[in-house]
């Protein structure tokens, strides 16, 4: 049976970025599950989405239209944030305004989504995950609450081919994809 499909939103733009990591190493663990992988995950490219304006919403700009249509073709999503300043980035709260507008058709209500988020800071990206549900759960996400993931990033944590090299790091996330893959499997049940 085919996987739940998974759009992984990563709020950094940076190519070196340490989120985007932390994302294709969950990718992994997920895909290499027991029977044959638990999710499906694909990064969204939101790097050619224009900052949301309101006058663009009648001319809806075709960037925008394909990263809402791959947020409503996905059984859920996953955000991966780095924290800004004590917040989320401006890109990532720049894709949930874009996927929530015209008023009335928004792709956000009822979504299955969970949190994870990396930096090398000791807070580990808590504030801005903080920052994140709140704003999520305004927009009727379905959210997982446990476990929660403020990943301290090290140099070498994660292989060049996405890999977790530190076994305790492997564990946590390995914890992580398997409520996530409960969660999903849980809110899209059809019978
Ligand atoms: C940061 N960084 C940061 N880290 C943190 O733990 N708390 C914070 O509030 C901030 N603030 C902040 C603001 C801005 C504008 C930048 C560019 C960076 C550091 C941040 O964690 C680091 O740059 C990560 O590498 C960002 O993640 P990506 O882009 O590598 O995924």
């Amino acid at each position: 049976m085919a996987l739940p499909k998974v759009a992984v939103v990563n709020g950094s733009l940076r190519k070196d970025s340490i989120n985007k990591k932390l994302a294709l190493a969950i990718a992994k663990l997920a895909a290499n599950g027991p029977n044959g992988g638990r999710l499906d995950l694909k990064l969204v490219d939101m790097s050619d989405l224009p900052l949301f304006n309101q006058d663009l919403e009648a001319d809806y700009p075709a960037p925008a239209q394909r990263v809402k249509a791959e947020i409503a073709g996905a059984d859920a999503v996953l955000f991966v944030t780095p924290e800004h300043n004590r917040s989320i980035p401006a890109a990532l709260k720049n894709v949930i305004d874009w996927v929530s507008r015209p008023y009335g058709t928004s792709k956000w209500a009822g979504k299955p989504a969970a949190i994870v988020g990396t930096s090398g800071g000791q807070v580990g990206t808590a504030i801005a995950q903080d920052h994140l549900r709140s704003i999520l759960v305004a927009q009727g996400v379905a959210l997982l609450g446990r476990p929660e993931v403020y990943f301290l990033y090290k140099d070498g944590v994660f292989d060049a081919e996405h890999n977790v090299t530190d076994p305790a790091a492997k564990k946590i996330l390995d914890g992580f994809v398997e409520a996530f893959a409960g969660w999903v499997a849980k809110l899209t049940h059809t019978h």
